[in-house]
């Protein structure tokens, strides 16, 4: 098998990737070690920046998104049983996000790539990419129980943090950044009525918590938790009375309870793999770079990263020319740096760290004064919210 990219991983990255290219007239192949119901079923991130929406749309796949994803212009930060609301148009030159599953983009894309005939292999998985910096790349994977091999001219390597792309550079030619959190998030989807029109970030003594909306009748909650926390120590009477302790306000909102589908905890992290490319192999996504979920940056900067290698790909194949692929890591990271400052910063503002003594509670709390009454501070915080412009290389 030979293809001109090939593509692991499924998720945001890969499949964008595979769509743009496919619209420039460039082949890929895209392996995915999950099942098609798995990789459309699992609930992740539900935050689209501007630049984000606007890629999806101008490429064809946001049409769903326009009908059923929800605009919204702000987020509240509530600290002290009091909210104060960040507005992003005013704030920002008119720009907003959108509140759209990521499964449901990715189902976008699936439905894309399979409707263009495109070679979209799930339940395949990865085992080895080798030769990445020869002339001749190699994917090894496993399909129906048979070792295959694709060759191609380039390895997209979109698998995610877990995946095996990133372990194929050798040790010596990258460099690892990174930071753990001493706690993590724990996760819900609960039937019910929206309590709120826009997002809540709280900061609370009991520790941090967000109230996110996926649909009219369903709504997405987080609250922190140990890293460590089993979902089945919080049924689900425990859950609501933590998070209507850390939302209480002194103006009487509430909190709509309804009977809860999915829990779940997720571990908080930020990680950069430097460069992004090893010879033929360029990593994407969150196979380079993750962030903890606060900034809801993760699928966005996934989306930036492949707009930049879309883009290199397809001059590569077109004139020859390699200087964006030649410049691939360093556009990407100056991007992925930003939201990995951003995303500590919104973490560190709003999360309990165990031993907070009260100065630091307090420096916590100054932060959120400041950010909720300065317009200087409220702007930062919305611009890197709605998303930093995408990058324009030159040329
Ligand atoms: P992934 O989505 O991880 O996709 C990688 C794919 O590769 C997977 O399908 C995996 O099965 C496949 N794979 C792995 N190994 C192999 C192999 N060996 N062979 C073949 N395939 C392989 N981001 C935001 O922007 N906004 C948010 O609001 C937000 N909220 C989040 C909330 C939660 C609870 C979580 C967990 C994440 C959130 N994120 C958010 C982050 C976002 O979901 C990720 O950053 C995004 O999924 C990254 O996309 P990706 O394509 O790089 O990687
Ligand atoms: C979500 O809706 O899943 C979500 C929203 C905002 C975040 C993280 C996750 O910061």
């Amino acid at each position: 098998m030979r293809t001109q990219v090939g593509i692991v991983g499924a998720g945001p990255a890969g499949l964008l990737l595979s769509h743009l290219l496919h619209l420039e007239g460039v082949e890929s192949v895209v392996l995915e070690s999950r099942s098609r119901t798995a990789v459309e079923e699992t609930i992740r991130a539900g935050v689209l920046e501007q630049g984000t929406v606007d890629l999806l749309t101008s490429s064809g796949v946001g049409e769903r998104m326009r009908r059923e994803g929800a605009v919204h212009h702000g987020i509240e930060l509530r600290f002290d049983g009091r909210g104060h609301r960040i507005d992003f148009p005013s704030l920002t030159g008119g720009r907003a996000i959108v509140l759209y599953p990521q499964h449901e983009v990715l189902k976008d894309l699936i439905g894309a790539r399979l409707a263009a005939g495109g070679d979209l292999r799930f339940e395949a998985a990865t085992t080895a990419v080798e030769d990445l910096d020869g002339e001749r790349p190699r994917i090894r994977f496993e399909e129906g129980g048979r070792e295959q091999e694709l060759a191609c001219d380039v390895v997209a390597g979109c698998d995610g943090y877990w995946g095996v792309c990133r372990s194929a550079v050798p040790t010596g030619r990258r460099t690892e950044y990174v930071r753990d959190y001493p706690f993590g998030w724990f996760g819900i989807l609960a039937e019910a009525p929206p309590s709120s029109r826009e997002l809540i970030y709280t900061y609370h003594d009991r520790g941090f918590a967000l109230v996110s909306t996926r649909s009219p009748t369903v709504q997405r909650l987080y609250f922190q938790c140990d890293p460590d926390d089993q979902v089945d120590r919080w049924p689900d009477g425990r859950i609501w009375e933590e998070l209507q302790a850390r939302l209480a306000t002194r103006d009487g909102w509430a909190l709509t309870e309804g009977p809860i589908l999915q829990k779940g905890v997720v571990g908080m992290r930020s990680f950069v793999c430097q460069p992004m490319r090893y010879g033929r192999l360029f990593l994407a996504g969150d196979a380079a770079h993750i962030v903890p979920p606060t900034g809801a940056k993760g699928l966005n900067l996934a989306v930036a990263d492949i707009v930049v290698l879309a883009r290199g790909l397809v001059e590569r194949y077109r004139s020859g020319r390699t200087d964006l692929l030649d410049t691939y890591s360093e556009t990407c990271l100056r991007r992925v740096w930003r939201a990995e400052h951003f995303s500590w910063w919104m973490t560190s503002m709003l999360h309990r760290f165990p031993g907070n003594d009260p100065f630091q509670h307090q420096l916590q709390l100054s932060q959120l004064q400041y950010v909720a009454s300065s317009r200087a501070a409220a702007t930062t915080l919305a611009e890197n919210y709605v998303g930093l412009p995408m990058e324009q290389p030159d040329g």
